[in-house]
C-alpha cells in the first residue's frame, strides 16, 4: 500500500527542516521563517473578538464574505486603480491556499508554468503535485531582474502559466511600471494566465512603488492576482487571503476552493474585513522591515556578502560567494553549527550561492545575530 507516488516524491521545505534543527541548538536566533514578529494591530483582533462573542459562526457564504469581498475590491481600486467587482473575488485559506486552487483548477498533466528564480518553493512543490513542469527562468545573474527576452524564450506551446512574484520572497525585488508594461506586452500575445503573486505588496520600502501587472489593461484578463493578511497584517495564523480574476474563472475556481475547505473560517474573514476598514495603511510596519533590512545589508556588506538591497517583503538575500565555496545547505549548516544563526540556503529558492536572513527579528536580536556571524566570517578568513 503506497500513497501517490509524486506525493511521495516530495520533501519537508528545507526552511522547515532548519527551523527545526535550530529549535534545539541554545540560544540559537531563528532568522528562518517568514512569520511577522510584529504584533498584528490591536483594533483587528479587538474588534474581530468582540464580534466572536457577539455572533454565531456559521459556514461562510460560497466564495467568501460578502462584505470582505467588496473591502478587497474597493482596497485595490483606491491604492492601486485596478477595477474588480466584490464578484471577482475569491477569500481563500491564506494565500497559500489561493495558489494551491489556482494551480488545481488551471492545469492539466503535461503543462508547463514558467516560474522565475529565485522563488518561494511552494509553487514548484504545487506543480509537482499537479502533475505540470516548472520551466526555471533564473534572474541571479540579471540582478533578479526578469526581461521581456528571458520570458519570451521559455514560453512554449505548453505554457498554461507564468508565476511573479513582487516584491519577491526572497530578494525584495520589484519591477517598475515600465518593466512591467514590457513583461505584459510578450503575454499578451499568448494565452495564458498571469498569476501575480502580490503578497508582500503592502511592505513596499520608502520612495519605492509596487506596480501590479494588473494595471495593464491588454493583460488584465489573463491575470489571477493572490494576495492575503498573513504578511501585511502579522495575520499568519488567521489563515486568509484571497484571489481575484476574472469572473468566468473565478466562477470554476471556487468549486476547487469549495471541495477543498469549504469555506475558509468565518472568524478570520471577519478580521480580514477589520484590517482593510480600519487598519489599512500599515506604512509604519513597512518602514520598520526597511530599517531592519538596511541594518542586515550594511552588516553583511561589510563581512563581504554580495547584498542588493530590497524594495519591499523582509527579507535579504545575499550571495556568499568571496567567503566560501561550499554548496548554499552546508554553508547555511556550517553557519547554524558555529554560531547558532538560522539562515535559509539559495537552494530552497532553486538558487546556489545565497542565503536568505528574514528581517523578522527585533534591532538588537538582528544585530547580535551579525555579531555572531561576523566572528565567525573572520575566523575562517584568517
Ligand atoms: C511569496 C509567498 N507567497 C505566498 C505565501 C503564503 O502565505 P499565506 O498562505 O500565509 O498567505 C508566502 C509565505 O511565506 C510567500 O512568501
Amino acid at each position: 500500500m503506497e500513497v501517490n507516488q509524486r506525493v511521495r516524491e516530495m520533501e519537508v521545505s528545507i526552511i522547515r527542516q532548519i527551523a527545526q534543527k535550530c529549535a534545539k541548538i541554545p540560544d540559537s536566533i531563528n532568522l528562518t521563517i517568514g512569520e511577522p514578529d510584529i504584533k498584528t494591530p490591536e483594533i483587528i483582533t479587538q474588534k474581530t473578538a468582540k464580534y466572536m462573542m457577539e455572533n454565531q459562526l456559521s459556514y461562510a457564504p460560497l466564495g467568501g464574505v460578502p462584505e470582505l469581498r467588496q473591502e478587497i475590491a474597493s482596497f485595490y481600486k483606491k491604492k492601486y486603480n485596478i477595477d474588480y467587482s466584490a464578484d471577482e473575488v475569491l477569500v481563500t485559506v491564506g494565500s497559500t491556499e489561493a495558489l494551491s486552487t489556482t494551480l488545481k483548477g488551471i492545469l492539466t498533466e503535461g503543462d508547463e508554468v514558467v516560474v522565475v528564480l529565485p522563488a518561494f518553493s511552494l509553487y514548484e512543490a504545487l506543480l509537482k503535485m499537479y502533475g505540470a513542469k516548472a520551466v526555471f527562468i533564473d534572474t541571479s545573474k540579471n540582478n533578479f531582474k526578469l526581461t521581456p527576452e528571458m520570458l519570451e524564450e521559455a514560453i512554449t506551446d505548453k505554457t498554461k502559466a507564468v508565476i511573479l512574484n513582487y516584491p519577491t520572497n526572497p530578494t525584495g525585488v520589484i519591477l517598475s511600471k515600465e518593466e512591467t508594461e514590457k513583461i505584459a506586452a510578450v503575454l499578451e500575445k499568448k494565452k495564458l494566465f498571469i498569476i501575480s503573486d502580490e503578497i508582500y505588496s503592502e511592505l513596499v520600502f520608502s520612495g519605492e512603488e509596487f506596480y501590479s501587472i494588473a494595471r495593464c489593461k491588454n493583460v488584465k484578463d489573463q491575470v489571477i492576482v493572490i494576495n492575503g493578511f498573513s504578511k501585511s497584517h502579522s495575520m499568519t495564523g488567521w489563515r486568509v487571503g484571497y484571489l481575484m480574476t476574472h469572473a468566468k474563472f473565478r466562477k470554476e475556481l471556487i468549486k476547487v476552493s469549495q471541495y477543498t475547505v469549504t469555506s475558509p473560517s468565518t472568524l478570520s474573514q471577519i478580521g480580514g474585513m477589520i484590517a482593510l476598514r480600519d487598519a489599512s495603511d500599515v506604512s509604519s510596519i513597512a518602514a520598520e522591515y526597511e530599517e531592519r533590512a538596511k541594518l542586515i545589508c550594511s552588516r553583511l556588506d561589510a563581512m563581504g556578502f554580495d547584498v542588493v538591497m530590497p524594495k519591499g517583503a523582509f527579507y535579504v538575500y545575499a550571495g556568499y560567494s568571496k567567503i566560501s565555496s561550499k554548496d548554499s545547505l552546508d554553508f547555511a549548516l556550517e553557519i547554524l553549527e558555529k554560531t547558532g544563526v538560522a539562515l535559509v540556503p539559495g537552494k530552497a529558492f532553486s538558487t546556489e550561492g545565497y542565503i536568505r536572513i528574514a528581517c523578522t527579528k527585533e534591532k538588537e536580536l538582528l544585530k547580535k545575530a551579525m555579531d555572531r556571524m561576523e566572528s565567525y566570517i573572520k575566523e575562517i578568513n584568517l
